[in-house]
């Protein structure tokens, strides 16, 4: 099964696909209509990397904590048909916005799903995906809504892992076997404690029917929140004696067959 459009025959001119595990991005990539507004997007580097390693043109890409839709973006500028699934309605409605800002030149097809990726009716009409991206609210790091199903508005990191794990279950479903599903997260510190919650979540695909394949450490770029708070951060780091997240996760999981 061919699961990209790498010519092996032509492998040494791949120069813009990535190989290694450390992935060190100087900025964002704020071309076409990708927007440097920030509601706890990734870079587009990441779903790129993923897409062009893991599917073809002409795939399916489900994205199950779509945002401001950067898979999405991604998704179209590259010939891959894509859903996401996002709770909060206004930041969906935004995303389709900006998804049709960019040229439609391989003429696919991109939907935005207003909903909870933990709850089942979410998928009914759905076809199988080539490609599960998830990018969850790394607990509650930031708040996007205090709807529900919200990740961001779990109580304790047991009501963030199991909702977690349900979103998992349920896109899996439509996974094809044999195909990649991405996860991007980060870690949280809390009252002088590091939570590893990449390795949690980790563990919960694993325990849903996964692979590991890889665990990519990504640079975190200064985002609008810490931008010029740098020196108080180092402060407390130095004074509290712990270290200041420079990093994230993308783990690449394959499901089993
Ligand atoms: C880390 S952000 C993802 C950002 C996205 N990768 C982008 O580049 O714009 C997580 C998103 O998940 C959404 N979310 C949280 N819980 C959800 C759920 N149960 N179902 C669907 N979306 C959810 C939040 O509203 C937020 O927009």
């Amino acid at each position: 099964m061919k699961i990209n459009d790498i010519d092996m025959r032509r492998w040494k001119e791949y120069d813009d696909i990535i190989t290694d595990s450390l992935w060190i991005f100087p900025a964002r990539d704020n071309t076409g209509a990708h927007t440097p507004e920030y509601h706890g997007n990734f870079i587009p580097q990441i779903p790129r990397q993923a897409m062009l390693r893991f599917t073809r043109r002409g795939e399916w890409v489900l994205d199950t904590f779509a945002g401001l839709g950067t898979t999405l973006i991604e998704a179209r500028r590259l010939g891959r048909n894509a859903v996401g699934i996002e709770i909060n309605g206004e930041i969906a409605r935004k995303a389709m916005d900006l998804v049709e800002n960019e040229d439609n030149v391989y003429n696919v097809e991109t939907r935005i799903i207003v909903g909870d990726s933990t709850s089942e009716e979410v998928y009914e009409d759905l076809g199988n995906f080539q490609m599960v991206i998830m990018h969850p609210p790394y607990w509650d790091i930031i708040k996007f809504s205090n709807k529900g199903g919200d990740l961001s508005a779990s109580q304790s990191l047991d009501e963030f892992l199991n909702k977690f794990r349900r979103a998992v279950h349920l896109a899996s479903q439509h996974l094809d076997e044999e195909r990649y599903l991405v996860l991007v997260i980060g870690d949280k510190y809390s009252k002088g404690e590091w939570i590893p919650l990449g390795f949690y979540t980790m563990r919960e695909v694993m325990d849903e029917g996964f692979t590991l394949k890889s665990i990519v450490v990504k640079n975190i770029e200064e985002n609008r929140g810490k931008r010029g708070q740098y020196a108080l951060w180092r402060y407390r780091a130095l004074k509290d004696g712990y270290y200041i997240f420079k990093h994230e996760y993308v783990m690449f999981f394959v499901k089993n067959s």
